[in-house]
């Protein structure tokens, strides 16, 4: 599968498949995670990778938010749940040594993330990042030393939806359920967001 290819085709996943991600292919993740742009090459993250039977349940009861607006997160049947996490860790102290745009820290989650889904897709499973969770639960959960932060979470599984990519009209970016249970997610058209030598 080529790189735009992935682009295009993943969706955030929220449904999945019963069946156990291989250790092999969250370590793949985390690998692709390991070399993504950094600034100043600061490299100020670290992985939690979940795959623990025990821990799932309460990786998912950590989720404030799954799926917004779509659908509620109660009930989310134990079978369709995500089957592996990986909890993006910022490491405070060492971030602060090196001084630099604070801001920073967020893209270069953002770029590791973004090599993560990609990774996930090419090797056929879903993914979804979550940021609206109960930081502290899992801190607990892992007894994660308070000089680094859980940053993003990324669900993955195989995946049981098909999530369909569309333009959005009427100026609405609201994702939407339709009669199938399918999940539309609309996309502001390039010509609305790209500006060619001039702005806007
Ligand atoms: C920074 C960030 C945080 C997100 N947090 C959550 C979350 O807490 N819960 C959730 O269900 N989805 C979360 N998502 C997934 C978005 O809802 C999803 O990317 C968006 O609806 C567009 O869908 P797509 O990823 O299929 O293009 C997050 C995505 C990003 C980039």
């Amino acid at each position: 599968m080529g790189i735009y290819e992935a682009i295009l085709k993943r969706r955030s996943i929220r449904e999945f498949k019963n069946k156990a991600v291989p250790y092999s292919v969250l370590e793949k993740c985390v690998a692709a995670a390991r070399v993504a742009p950094s600034a100043a090459n600061r490299q100020v993250l670290e992985y939690i990778v979940v795959d623990g039977e025990a821990l799932l349940p309460r990786m998912f009861d950590a989720v404030s938010i799954w799926g917004g607006v779509v659908r509620p997160q109660e009930g989310w049947p134990d079978g369709r749940r995500p089957r592996a996490y990986v909890v993006v860790l910022i490491n405070k102290v060492l971030e602060t040594e090196l001084k630099g745009d604070s801001r920073n820290t967020g893209y270069d989650v953002g770029f590791a993330v973004e090599n993560m889904t990609l990774v996930a897709e090419e090797l056929g499973l879903g993914s979804c990042g979550i940021t609206s969770f109960n930081r502290g639960k899992v801190a607990e959960l892992f007894q994660i030393p308070d000089k680094y932060e859980p940053g993003i979470m990324l669900a993955l599984g195989y995946p049981d939806e098909s999530p369909v990519l569309e333009t959005m009209t009427g100026g609405s970016t609201k994702r939407w359920l339709d009669d199938k249970g399918q999940r539309h997610v609309p996309k502001r058209e390039l010509k609305d967001i790209l500006h060619k030598n001039r702005f806007p």
